[in-house]
Formats: structure tokens, C-alpha cells, sequence
């Protein structure tokens, strides 16, 4: 996996620029586009484009999403995900081990007696899935900077 690292100031512009190659061309150009400025490793971002969001978009948004905050939590911006949900954040970076919404979908909540199983009075979603959200927790839970609408 190649990894762009770069720690320069992001603009609005060039951050809405990354997000919209990001699902439009191929990884070389993102990887320019990310070089140029936007500070974010391009590798993770199309993992969460491409694996993370279709995940979020079948099970969670119609609660999460949009103008939908169930719990106090939206996810599908970077600012809904960093705030969390009443408790806080709920994604510990790089470890997914710690993170509320890991064990939300594990359906491995910390309270016993008041599960808080995500989504609620579903089975849970697939185990293929379930790893997909880890590995994207554990390398970061990178995800594109919120565009002004
Ligand atoms: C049918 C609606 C619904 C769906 C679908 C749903 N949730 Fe929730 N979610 C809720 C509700 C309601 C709460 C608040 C529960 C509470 O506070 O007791 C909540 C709370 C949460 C919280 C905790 C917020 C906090 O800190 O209190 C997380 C994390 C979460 N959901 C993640 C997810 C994920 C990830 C999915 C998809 C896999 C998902 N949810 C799908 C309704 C939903």
C-alpha cells in the first residue's frame, strides 16, 4: 500500500477537489490531488469511499445520516463522526477494539443489561462487513473533509 503523508493547511476548495476525484478517477490522480495539499492518505479515503460508505448507506444512514441523528449521531460527515453521539466519539482511531461504534455493530455493547445493539432489532450486519469497519478504524477511520453545501 503506498502512503501519501502530508501535514500542509487544507483549503475548502482543494479538500471538495480530493473528494470529488476521489470517487471519479483513478488513485494516481487522487494521490496528486492529496499530495497537493488536502493532508489526507489517499489509500484509506477510497477504502472508506469505496468499502465503508455502501456499509454505512445499507444499515445505518436512514438513522444516522442526513437530516437523521438518531442517538445524537450522524455519520456520514467527518464532523458528525468526530462529535459521536450523546456519550461523545465513538470511534477511537487506530483502535477498533475501543471504539462504541466497533462494538455497536459487534453487537458487543458495554452495557449488559441495556444492550445498544446497531443497528437496533436487525441481525447484525454481515462479518465480512464488520471487518471492513475495523481495518478502516484501524488504519485510521480516514475519512474525506466535509464539503459547505
Ligand atoms: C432504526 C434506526 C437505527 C439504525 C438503522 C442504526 N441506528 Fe445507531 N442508534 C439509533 C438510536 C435510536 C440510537 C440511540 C440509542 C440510545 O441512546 O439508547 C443509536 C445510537 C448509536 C450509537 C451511539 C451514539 C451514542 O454515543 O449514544 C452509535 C455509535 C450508532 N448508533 C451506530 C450505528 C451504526 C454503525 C449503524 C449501522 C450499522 C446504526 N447505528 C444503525 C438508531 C439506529
Amino acid at each position: 500500500m503506498r502512503r501519501v503523508l502530508v501535514g500542509v493547511g487544507v483549503g475548502i476548495g482543494v479538500a471538495g477537489f480530493v473528494l470529488a476525484l476521489s470517487t471519479a478517477l483513478p488513485t494516481t490522480h487522487v494521490q496528486a490531488a492529496a499530495a497537493a495539499g488536502a493532508g489526507q492518505d489517499s489509500a484509506d479515503l477510497k477504502m472508506y469511499t469505496d468499502k465503508v460508505v455502501p456499509i454505512f448507506q445499507a444499515n445505518c444512514y436512514r438513522c444516522h445520516g442526513g437530516m437523521n441523528h438518531r442517538g445524537g449521531f450522524v455519520m456520514d460527515t467527518k464532523a458528525g463522526m468526530a462529535k459521536g453521539g450523546h456519550d461523545g466519539s465513538v470511534i477511537v482511531a487506530g483502535h477498533p477494539e475501543q471504539s462504541l461504534l466497533v462494538k455497536l455493530i459487534r453487537h458487543e455493547g458495554p452495557n449488559k443489561d441495556d444492550p445498544m445493539d446497531m443497528p437496533p432489532n436487525k441481525p447484525k450486519i454481515s462479518d465480512a462487513d464488520i471487518a471492513t469497519v475495523e481495518q478502516w478504524v484501524k488504519a485510521g477511520a480516514i475519512m474525506p473533509d466535509d464539503v459547505a453545501k
